[in-house]
């Protein structure tokens, strides 16, 4: 029997509907509207890229990185790879030698197809995939070998060999990439540094200042507040100096944002994390590390194998057993070098200067790489655990690992899906829905004039519902209500013939006849009054 299967968006995705996109428009226009006035432009780089892009940016070691990313292989080759699963999945439990020869016959068939690949560009030139073309060349060389000696002698050693080159095979056939490996994006800062290099943009007047807004993807366990799939909107400040005004003004545009869009509770935390010399940073790092190792055996196990590959993460712990113990730790802010001191004081005066609370946070040390000196996060009310709403800070150094010019770089990016969640819950999230008119008409000759003025007002730009099917005029009027709709225009064949059309507030019940010129006036003139 067919079942019938029923389809759902994937865990941690999820369709967003009407009416509550008409927010996120209004997010997104303010977005483009506040962005605008700071001079930013919006770039739109692509969902997906190279792996090694995040990697070497966010840092292979981060959780974003080595847990959370979609990649996948992107290859032209489907027939390779056909060819490559079937022999992967071959077992080798070998009884019958003909079988045996059948399959060196296919990975014979595989490697000549690889190389063939190679030299069409269809596949990348990769060191392991040169690699694997030798390997795969010499073991079939003894693999022939063998086949003719067993030929001769049946000699049930050789036999006992073929099962061991599947094994071998099969771990080469693993190494090869049939095409580049990608990930869906998991944030942007990458990809924008990426554009910056790619077109060449230290050409155009620095700093170069770039917004962008899109989905992005983690595979984080989905809860309120964090998705597999989820919105950013975020901006770039990239060359030029690396002035603390240029920190503070970012800092003071998204907080604007968050103004202009009614979000509440929003609070700022700032830090400085220095940067990666021997007299910041890493001396900060060490001597964190030398107090956590006195303290090892009263941390949990993250925290402990944090010790080692990223102390400063550990003061990103929510454990509320450590809370104490952190409380204990070194400072960076005490530990900063002379330059990352003066320039963290002058982002704070500049703050200041701006009229932009902050709270200082040394804590505050953000879970990419890339950072140094300013970092920020912003919070905001009805957000449960997942309350970071926005978070950023500087990346010199960023576009030189990339490959790019020396470059400085800052920026932050905003959860939309947060926004807007904090939003709804303080009850700023309701948007105008319904329409401005609902027209009711019966009768053919009303229906033409129906189709005419809905296109005018639509034109006028008012949202207008025109039934595609004749109601009576109680039922039209009971879904005009139903839509939230203002006005309801009464149209029958007599309202046509004298020239006379009726329109109905939907609040109050009253009603007004009009000529077809002086409806639209009237309409635009209530409209004027009510914005
Ligand atoms: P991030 O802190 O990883 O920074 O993400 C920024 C914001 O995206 C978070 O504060 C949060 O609101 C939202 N977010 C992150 N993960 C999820 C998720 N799984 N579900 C829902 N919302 C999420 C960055 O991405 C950096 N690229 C920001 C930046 C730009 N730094 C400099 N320039």
């Amino acid at each position: 029997m067919v079942t019938k299967s029923k389809f759902q968006a994937i865990r941690g995705t999820r369709d967003l509907l009407p009416p509550e996109t008409a927010l996120w428009n209004h997010v997104e226009q303010t977005a483009h509207t506040v962005f605008g006035t700071f001079g930013f432009g919006e770039i739109r780089p692509p969902v997906f890229e190279a792996t090694e892009l995040f990697a070497r940016a966010v840092g292979g070691e981060t959780d974003i990185v080595s847990k959370e990313m979609y990649s996948f292989e992107d290859f032209e080759s489907n027939e390779l790879a056909a060819l490559r699963t079937l022999l992967v999945a071959e077992q080798s439990s070998i009884s019958d030698p003909n079988f045996f020869f059948a399959y060196e016959l296919k990975v014979t068939e595989f490697r000549e197809r690889l190389g063939n690949g190679i030299e069409r560009r269809a596949v990348p030139r990769t060191q392991e995939n040169e690699r694997a073309l030798a390997d795969l060349g010499s073991l079939l060389d003894s693999i022939a070998f063998d086949r003719q000696e067993y030929e001769t002698t049946r000699d049930a050693a050789i036999f006992e060999r073929f099962n061991l080159y599947v094994g071998t095979v099969r771990n080469y056939l693993l190494a090869v990439h049939l095409g580049d490996i990608l990930s869906l994006r998991p944030e942007a800062t990458a990809s924008v540094c990426r554009a910056y290099i790619e077109h060449n943009m230290q050409q155009l007047p620095q700093p170069v200042k770039l917004y962008y807004l899109g989905p992005m993807f983690r595979r984080e366990r989905p809860q309120k507040g964090r998705h597999r799939q989820f919105y950013q909107i975020g901006a770039e400040v990239l060359g030029g100096t690396d002035a603390p005004a240029i920190d503070a003004e970012v800092i003071e545009m998204v907080m604007m944002f968050f103004d202009r869009v009614g979000l509440t509770g929003v609070a700022l935390d700032i830090n400085s994390i220095g940067h990666n010399a021997p007299d910041c940073r890493p001396a900060y790092v060490e001597k964190l590390r030398a107090a956590l190792e006195k303290v090892k055996d009263q941390l949990g196990a993250d925290s402990q194998r944090r010790i080692e590959t990223n102390p400063l993460r550990v003061l990103d712990s929510k454990l509320e057993h450590e809370q104490p113990i952190i409380a204990t730790l070194p400072h960076i802010a005490d530990h900063l070098c002379a330059d990352c001191a003066a320039h963290y004081a002058a982002v704070k005066r500049q703050l200041g200067l701006r009229g932009v609370f902050f709270k200082e946070n040394w804590r505050l040390v953000r879970g990419l790489d890339y950072y140094m000196r300013t970092t920020f996060e912003i919070t905001a009310k009805g957000l449960g655990s997942q309350n970071a709403v926005c978070g950023g800070g500087r990346y010199d150094g960023l576009m030189e690992l990339l490959g790019g010019p020396p470059a400085k770089g800052i920026g932050f990016a905003i959860g939309e899906d947060r926004l807007i969640l904090s939003l709804q819950e303080s009850g700023e999230g309701a948007v105008a829905q319904g329409r401005d008119v609902y027209i009711a008409w019966m009768g053919e000759h009303a229906y033409a004039a129906a189709v005419r003025a809905a296109k005018d007002l639509r034109n006028e730009g008012f949202s207008v519902e025109l039934p595609a099917t004749e109601l009576k005029f109680g039922k039209a009027l009971e879904r005009a209500d139903k839509l939230g709709s203002r006005y309801a225009l009464i149209l029958g064949d007599n309202e046509v013939s004298e020239g006379s059309w009726t329109l109905k507030a939907l609040a109050d019940g009253t009603q007004q006849k009009f000529t077809e010129p002086d409806l639209l006036e009237y309409l635009r003139k209530q409209r004027a009054l009510s914005s």
